[in-house]
């Protein structure tokens, strides 16, 4: 497989973290809610924040415009599901607006169970791209992995997204051995068919599930690259969505086939990233717990920006070089995806 594609954004920002990574791209979780309870990312009952504990829209529009200040130029709305987020639109409407000082993206990644009543009105919200998770085309299967979610409800909220003008719509499917395995050809006909790209992710073993254990079901990138080269041509790309996917093409379609590989294709060296879990803890790493609590500053100083670029930018200081995901056994990280959206 090829190496790691360079990062297409400008570098250009106040954010360097010790290793010289610049960090030009944030993720907001807007919320720990989900309508689904996917079988990898929750344990099947789950206890959610209470409102006061997560940041406000206005806290978060907040945080949106100090990044966006600090060089941040991508903006990743995740939960969660950000959907269910009440009054979601007018965050998405506030962010976009930060187009003006400099902000080059805002986009969203979502289970698509609320696209088909809201694609159109995300896209006047100035949403320029969607990633939409799908594990399965079968209902049956569908059901079983995100326990609550039903595949056709998906399907016509994709449909309704490409209606609505998304274009370079993204399915993120996270792969399970004797579960989904046998999928990976029909999920790339299904996104190839319909003009989508899609990413194969691995399990990332975050939080205590239940449901299975994440090394028997372990799939890597490169099982799943052997099982698609058996029908499709890949043709490895340097293409880049600024995110750790490593993009192939297919002769004569248009879709791109990206694998997300935190085991074994290790991604953190191009690490251009943070994230804000539903609480505002400025989390500096996926897989490690590094953090600076930004809901405390928020709170104690409402509307004091310097207070808060300062602890931002000193929080560089804290992001550790690299993720560091065991499959075997309990995870060290207990905190469930959930609450930062990936
Ligand atoms: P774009 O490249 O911006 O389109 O998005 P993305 O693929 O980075 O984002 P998305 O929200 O669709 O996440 C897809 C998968 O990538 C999820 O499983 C995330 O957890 C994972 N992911 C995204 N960023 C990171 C990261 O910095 N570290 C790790 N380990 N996983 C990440
Ligand atoms: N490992 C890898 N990806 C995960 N996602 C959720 N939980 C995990 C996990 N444990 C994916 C979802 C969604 C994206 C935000 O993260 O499928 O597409
Ligand atoms: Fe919800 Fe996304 Fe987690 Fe599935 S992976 S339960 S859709 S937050």
């Amino acid at each position: 497989m090829s190496a790691r594609p360079a990062d297409p954004l400008p570098a250009h920002t106040a954010l360097t973290d010790s290793f010289g990574r610049k960090i030009n791209y944030v993720r907001l979780s807007v919320t720990d809610r989900c309508d689904f309870r996917c079988v990898y990312c929750m344990s099947e009952r789950m206890t959610f924040l209470p409102r006061a504990r997560i940041l406000t829209l206005e806290e978060l529009a907040a945080l949106g415009r100090t990044f966006v200040e600090l060089g941040a130029r991508r903006i990743r709305i995740t939960g969660g599901e950000p959907l269910v987020r009440r009054d979601i639109l007018w965050l998405l409407q506030t962010l976009g607006q930060l187009r003006e000082r400099g902000l080059m993206e805002l986009t969203l990644t979502t289970n698509g169970s609320q696209l088909e009543r809201m694609a159109a009105d995300l896209k006047a919200a100035g949403v320029a791209r969607l990633n939409v998770s799908l594990d399965s085309l079968d209902p049956n299967r569908f059901h079983r992995i995100t326990r609550t979610g039903e595949l056709e409800t998906v399907l016509r909220g994709i449909r309704a997204a490409q209606a609505a003008g998304f274009e370079r719509i993204k399915l993120n499917a996270v792969i399970l051995k004797n579960r989904n395995h046998d999928e990976v050809v029909d999920l790339t006909r299904f996104a190839i068919d319909h003009g989508l790209d899609i990413s194969f992710i691995e399990e990332m073993p975050l939080g205590m599930i239940g449901d299975h254990n994440r090394a028997e079901v372990y799939y890597s990138s490169d099982a799943i690259h052997a099982d698609l080269t058996r029908i499709f041509t890949l043709l490895a790309t340097t293409e880049s969505t600024g995110g750790p996917a490593r993009y192939y093409r297919i002769p004569g379609a248009n879709s791109r086939v990206g694998f997300i590989s935190p085991h074994s294709h290790n991604f953190c060296d191009s690490c251009n990233r943070v994230r804000v879990t539903a609480e505002g803890r400025l989390l500096l790493c996926l897989g490690n717990e590094h953090s600076v609590d930004l809901k405390q500053i928020l709170r104690a100083h409402p509307g004091d920006h310097d207070r808060l670029r300062q602890a931002i930018t000193a929080a560089m200081a804290l992001k550790p070089r690299s993720h560091n995901f065991h499959l075997a056994g309990q995870p060290l990280i207990l905190r469930h995806m959930n609450h930062t959206g990936g």
